[in-house]
């Protein structure tokens, strides 16, 4: 019977696009996933922003638009990644969504029902200004131990002490500068320390679901243990659920100004995205959930391991539902290029150059897969390891046998395969290898030995592939999986190398070296299955040159025949080359991009299309331009916007141009701007030019200059 199977990878905080980490973790589900469905089970796999929290609230303040426009857009470009590299979530969807709203609630009072739920005033710091509570991370001040100034909340970043943001001398608030003062408020709290809880969570974190490096790290949190500061945790601790408005959350019920802490609602947004996706296809979320054989699977990195091993559980199992069957957890991906690369090469590796370089999706995928573990180990992108895996091994040993094969059941079998070798090779081959045919066409000698030719057999990798590989690849031991992969792809090559098919051709023993060809492409689309987990792509490719309907793992068993025609072979992948890496690892052009951002301006609250139309751009001529007496700063400028007169514009630029560099030049202006009274005469309109938003940068003025041709009236826009 086929398995159930709803799968999530962690939900991304809304707040910036993603990294490499976050496509190390799309990658390591996807493969897991793909393996299932070939397997014949039914997998519901599904994403979500994290939409809500403190930070995401303050960055959209910051760009001066709605959270919900801030996650909108961010959400807006997460499909170029997700479909650049081949990541098969059914859904997409966001912690804000109405699905999650509900299913949060709801949660919440069912474990209120169930006597979870506490009250407890609590003291903490508050921003006067902002009029609202500060959290950890918006809270600096002198560190208590060593006195380092601007230090964070929660710990010192020079001596590495763990404090309350209320043991900070000289605190201050991060957003308005002003000094934050202590005030009461009410928080609601899941009361973990419930012996019920924490009876559940023992048996829960300890059988099966972790392996067993984290399933040790997860024990001690049940421990009475020491802090890195000398002072004792009571093992299991209630936990703080609620924020006090301002906040970009969802309100607690029957609780007004007060909303749920984001990781209260973000790992219910897995089931909201999951009933959002079944409710589209018309199906029942609760049927779904109600399946006694339905297995939930979660896969996250390390750093978030407390929540879905603590929390998540218990929420879930104290408002009576379902708990998760197996937390997935990986560890870091560093980007790391070792000392021969470049010096010009940065440290990240941001995955839409990588797509944009014309980079192969696939070699990543490959080339991770050739490092995951189902341990919680960080990993090292290396970009000399990734150029020798890609070309030596991925193409090298697995495109290669098809390359090679394809050529000879063309030429030799007309596109049709042929299992049958015919008559042994006969004495007398011997000698012709030395009389007629010339040397260079033996394979290293070796095939003057007609025995050794007529004993070759075809190795059987199937066996291994279907067993081996296959617990390898459900066992999240990927590494290992490629491992036995490109084994068995040694075999092969060396099956094909010793039997040297071109020697048997040239020979006329052609039956001989079809029938090897033919094992070969057979053994390569055995290779082809066990690899198409992580070569989505390449797979389908091969599957058209193959001409084969099934792919799917249990088509392992049913081998190619007789008889069989393959499509014409089209070179199946690239190399990736050492220039490739370069440009993916060059800085970019300076000044960099996020270096200037911050510094400057935020951006502009978002407009329409209709509120940029009521801009009326032209391009001016600049017929003259002279002085202002009585000012430093602006040049009076006299324009041409084909209007049959000219008009007067005043512009604040005179640091940056002399008058008679800009004469005779063509600019943009804003034609339909009111016209403004100065002390200097009436401009009518205004001449674009870009700046740094802080002036004092003193990084320079530059007028707009359209390209030659551009002439005086034309709209912009
Ligand atoms: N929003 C929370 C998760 C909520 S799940 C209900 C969050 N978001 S995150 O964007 O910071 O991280 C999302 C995932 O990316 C996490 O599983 C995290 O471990 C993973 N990674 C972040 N950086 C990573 C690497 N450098 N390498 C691999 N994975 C990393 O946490
Ligand atoms: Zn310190």
């Amino acid at each position: 019977m086929s398995r159930q199977l709803f799968v999530t990878t962690a939900l991304p905080y809304a707040n910036g696009k993603f990294h490499i980490g976050h496509i190390m973790e799309y990658i390591q589900a996807d493969i897991w996933v793909r393996f299932q469905r070939m397997q014949g089970n039914q997998v519901n796999f599904v994403g979500a922003d994290d939409a809500h929290g403190a930070p995401i609230m303050i960055a959209a303040e910051k760009a001066g638009v709605t959270p919900q426009q801030f996650v909108a857009n961010i959400a807006a470009g997460r499909k170029e990644y997700l479909d650049g590299f081949h990541i098969s979530f059914d859904n997409w969807s966001s912690t804000d969504s109405p699905e999650n709203h509900e299913l949060a609630r709801q949660i919440y009072r069912d474990l209120k029902a169930n006597d979870l739920i506490d009250v407890k005033t609590i003291e903490q710091f508050f921003d006067p200004e902002k009029n609202m509570f500060l959290p950890d991370r918006y809270i600096k001040g002198t560190c208590p131990k060593c006195g380092t100034k601007d230090q964070y909340g929660d710990n010192c970043e020079n001596c590495g002490a763990v404090y309350a943001p209320t043991d900070l001398i000289n605190p201050y608030s991060a957003l308005s500068g002003a000094t934050p003062v202590l005030k009461n408020s009410e928080h609601f709290f899941f009361k973990l320390s419930d012996p019920r809880c924490v009876e559940f969570l023992q048996e829960w974190t300890q059988d099966g679901k972790l392996v067993p490096e984290v399933a040790n790290k997860v024990k001690e949190w049940f421990s009475v243990r020491t802090n890195p500061d000398g002072s004792k945790s009571e093992g299991l601790g209630d936990w703080d659920i609620s924020r006090d408005a301002p906040y970009f959350g969802i309100e607690i019920p029957d609780a007004p100004g007060k909303y749920f802490y984001v990781w209260l609602d973000a790992p219910v947004g897995y089931l909201a995205s999951l009933k959002n996706l079944l409710e589209k296809r018309g199906e029942s979320f609760e049927a779904y959930m109600a399946q006694p054989r339905l297995e939930q699977h979660h896969f996250i990195g390390k750093d978030i391991v407390t929540f879905h091993t603590l929390f998540w559980p218990a929420m879930l199992k104290f408002s009576g539902r379902k708990t998760p069957d197996k937390i997935h957890v990986h560890g870091f991906l560093t980007v790391n290029n070792g000392e021969k690369m470049s010096k010009s090469r940065g440290t990240g590796l941001d995955p839409l150059k990588y797509l944009s370089l014309g980079m192969n999706p696939e070699w990543l995928r490959y080339y991770l897969a050739a490092k995951l573990n189902a341990k919680n180990e960080d990993i090292a992108f290396n970009a000399d390891d990734f150029m020798a895996r890609v070309n030596s091994d991925l193409i090298g040993k697995y495109i290669n046998i098809a390359s090679r094969a394809a050529k000879f059941v063309s030429t030799l079998g007309n596109g049709k395969l042929n299992f049958n070798y015919g008559e042994d090779v006969p004495e007398i081959f011997e000698q012709s290898i030395s009389e007629d045919v010339p040397s260079v066409v033996a394979y290293e000698g070796k095939v003057a030995f007609h025995a050794e030719i007529n004993a070759m057999t075809p190795p059987n990798i199937s066996n291994e592939l279907s067993s081996e590989v296959r617990s390898l690849l459900e066992a999240r031991e990927y590494s290992k999986a490629v491992r036995t992969i490109m084994d068995l792809t040694d075999q092969v090559n060396k099956y094909f190398d010793a039997s040297a098919p071109w020697t048997l051709a040239k020979l006329g023993n052609t039956m001989r070296a079809l029938a090897v060809a033919s094992h070969c492409i057979e053994l390569f689309r055995q290779l082809t299955i066990a690899m198409a987990p992580i070569l989505p792509a390449t797979a389908s490719a091969a599957q058209k040159f193959l001409n084969c309907t099934d792919l799917s793992w249990n088509s392992l068993a049913a081998p190619l025949k007789s008889g069989h025609s393959l499509n014409g072979y089209e070179h199946l992948m690239q190399r990736v080359t050492p220039e490739q890496l370069d440009a993916l690892f060059e800085a970019p052009a300076s000044p960099e991009p996020e270096r200037l951002i911050p510094a400057g301006e935020a951006l502009a609250p978002l407009i329409t299309i209709d509120d940029f139309a009521k801009i009326d751009l032209r391009i001016a001529k600049i017929v003259n331009c002279e002085p202002v007496e009585g000012s430093v700063k602006l040049l009076r400028l006299t324009l041409d916007v084909g209007e049959g007169k000219t008009r007067n514009v005043f512009s604040g630029i005179a640091s940056a141009y002399k008058p008679e560099d800009l004469i005779g030049k063509h600019t943009v202006m804003v034609a339909n701007l009111a016209p403004r009274k100065m002390k200097f005469g009436i401009s009518e309109g205004m001449v674009l030019a870009a700046s740094h938003g802080d002036e004092k940068a003193q990084s320079g003025i530059y007028v707009l200059e359209p390209s030659p041709g551009a002439l005086p009236g034309m709209r912009v826009k």
